[in-house]
């Protein structure tokens, strides 16, 4: 790994024993990335997909890295001031350590000085995304009626508002949710 690639890292991001860092994937990253959507999501992206999303400018992946190994990561789009989330998935085994909150706080900190919210749109029955996300600081915004037509699911529309995001305290957050 390259010094430019490394973004940032807190260690009080996350709880495990390991350090992990956050950076930008690289080609080298890509079957690991797959291999999490595959284990991870119903209707998982191709290489073909994914290869063609980062060859757009506007889009962009970073990665969770534990003792060389790719844990988690979550893809991004840019459009007008907002991120939307396109994935995140942590690897089953790591979950639960704060890999995935130390990826969405960096992406914060990546685009927050251009961009004044991530946006991301989570399934009606997928709470365990929706407790996570409201942790991180996103709040549902609107819900997406039938968003998921073939599972007649609706879905909701979740903003993390990066002006929020400077002083943002999880744990003060959390009591006061
Ligand atoms: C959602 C996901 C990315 C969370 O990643 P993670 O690394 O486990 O999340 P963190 O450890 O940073 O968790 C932060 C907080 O989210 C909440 N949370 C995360 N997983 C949870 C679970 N299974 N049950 C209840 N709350 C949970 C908790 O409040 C947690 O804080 P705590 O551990 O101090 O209680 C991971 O579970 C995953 O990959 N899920 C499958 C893919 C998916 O649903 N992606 C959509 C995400 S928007």
């Amino acid at each position: 790994m390259n010094n430019h690639d490394l973004l940032a890292f807190d260690p009080s991001y996350c709880r495990a024993n390991s350090p992990t860092i956050i950076r930008n994937f690289t080609r080298d990253d890509v079957p690991a990335i797959l291999a999490i959507e595959r284990d991870t999501f119903e209707y998982p992206w191709t290489v073909q997909e994914f290869d063609f999303c980062m060859s757009l400018d506007r889009c962009g992946c970073l990665v969770a890295e534990r003792e060389g190994d790719v844990v988690g990561y979550v893809v991004y789009e840019r459009r007008n001031r907002t991120a939307r989330l396109l994935s995140v998935a942590v690897l089953d085994t790591e979950r639960r350590s704060g890999v995935g909150s130390a990826l969405l706080r960096e992406l914060a900190a990546l685009v927050g000085a251009s961009l004044s919210e991530i946006v991301g749109v989570v399934r009606e029955r997928n709470v365990v995304a929706q407790v996570f996300l409201r942790s991180v600081g996103f709040r549902a915004k609107w819900i997406k009626r039938k968003y998921y037509s073939a599972a007649d699911e609706d879905a909701y529309r979740m903003t993390w508002s990066l002006a929020d995001a400077e002083n943002y305290d999880p744990v003060v957050a959390r009591r006061a949710g």
